[in-house]
């Protein structure tokens, strides 16, 4: 079976590539190169041994994608590609709406006229907007989201589903992830954020290799048990490997599945800073700031639902993430240096 990767040299993508290649599956990568770097394809091929065959398309190339599709004749799509950055999609809602969207509804119509129905789709917990209940099953509510990142996620789980209800040959997988952070235990593939980290692990691992100074921890006045907010943070690697399961969904008549790929316990800012700190024995000095706008105080998943359905569960604790984000950020203090 081959699987055709979009946005597979980025963070999560070119985890995913790992598993999907140890799993035995073929693959094939697109990737526009917006948020990754060239290098990654190289280093994928290190750690499996394998070729990864990559194509630098931008999934709203109409024409570009489809050659993808003549050449390759993938069997399913994992669709990672996208734009990921909450502060910045409040400034460019077009963008957002325009890249994320625009570029989903290019790609499954390329997809259908190419015979290829069967789509997993990266969406997030962003969905459920300020939870109804925690934990979080999939009966949770759409909540309503806090900026346009959100709604692209929000409304592109509507477009993929109302496509499985007009033709049920679709086979749909919606994953909403949590917080993945981690890497691969080799070092060579990780998280590359662009500027200053938006997001907790990348801004405490440049806290400390000395590239930022202290940690902002963005309030200590929520109803958690110390005040700071509360997630479920994800080893990308187990991340990966749910998709690899997920893929069982995609086979004929399946229809629409949504999961929840979390591990089910949730950690405050203050006690990732600690189990950091005590992982890697680097400290980590930090500030209490105000709040950072549209952060809700607790999220974090049942994960029951794709245990059940799937057999898949996380199996990584938050030591291994911590050191292996760790590993990543001081092997690649400049991340893929490009
Ligand atoms: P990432 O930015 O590292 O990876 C996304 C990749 O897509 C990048 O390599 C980028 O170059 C590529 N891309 C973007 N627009 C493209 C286009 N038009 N054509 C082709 N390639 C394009 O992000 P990530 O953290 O690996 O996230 C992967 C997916 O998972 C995204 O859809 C993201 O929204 C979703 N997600 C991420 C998180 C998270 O916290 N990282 C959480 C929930 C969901
Ligand atoms: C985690 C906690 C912050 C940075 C975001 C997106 C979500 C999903 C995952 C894609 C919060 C606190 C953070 C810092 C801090 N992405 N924090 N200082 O906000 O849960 O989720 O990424 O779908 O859609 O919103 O993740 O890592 O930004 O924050 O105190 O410098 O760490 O307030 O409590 P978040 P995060």
């Amino acid at each position: 079976m081959k699987i055709l990767v979009t946005g597979g040299a980025g963070f999560i993508g070119s985890h995913t590539v790992v598993e999907l290649q140890s799993a035995g599956y073929e693959v094939a990568v697109v990737d526009n190169l917006y948020n990754a770097s060239p290098k990654v394809i190289g280093r994928l091929e290190a750690i499996t041994g394998k070729k990864v065959p990559f194509y630098k398309v931008d999934i709203r190339d109409r024409e570009g994608l489809t050659e993808v599709f003549e050449q390759e004749k993938p069997d399913a799509v994992i669709h990672f590609a996208g734009l990921k950055a909450v502060g910045e999609s409040v400034r460019k809602p077009w963008e957002y709406y325009e890249n994320n969207i625009g570029g989903t509804l290019v790609l499954t119509d390329v997809m259908r006229k190419c015979g290829c129905k069967n789509i997993i789709f990266s969406s997030s917990a962003t969905v459920y907007g300020d939870p109804a209940f925690i934990p979080i099953t999939e009966e949770c509510p759409k909540g309503t989201c806090t900026n346009p990142y959100g709604w692209t996620k929000w409304m592109l789980e509507q477009i993929l589903s109302d496509l499985h209800t007009a033709d049920p040959e679709w086979n749909v997988v919606l994953l909403r992830y949590f917080n993945p952070i981690g890497a691969h235990k080799s070092g060579t593939i990780g998280e590359n954020p662009n500027g200053i980290p938006n997001n907790l692990m990348p801004y405490i691992t440049q806290v400390a290799v000395g590239k930022l100074e202290k940690l902002h921890v963005f309030g200590n006045d929520y109803d958690t048990h110390d005040g700071t907010g509360v997630r479920d943070y994800i080893h990308v690697v187990d991340l990966a490997k749910g998709h690899v399961c997920a893929l069982k969904k995609l086979e004929p008549g399946s229809g629409l599945s949504i999961y929840n790929l979390g591990t089910g316990v949730g950690y405050s800012v203050l006690d990732i800073v600690n189990s950091f700190e005590e992982a890697t024995g680097v400290k980590i000095p930090y500030v209490i700031d105000p709040r950072r706008a549209g952060d809700i105080a607790e999220c974090y998943s049942s994960p029951e639902k794709a245990e059940k359905e799937l057999g898949w569960k996380a199996e990584n604790g938050i030591r291994e993430m911590c050191e292996d984000a760790w590993r990543w950020q001081s092997m690649n203090p400049q991340g893929y240096g490009d």
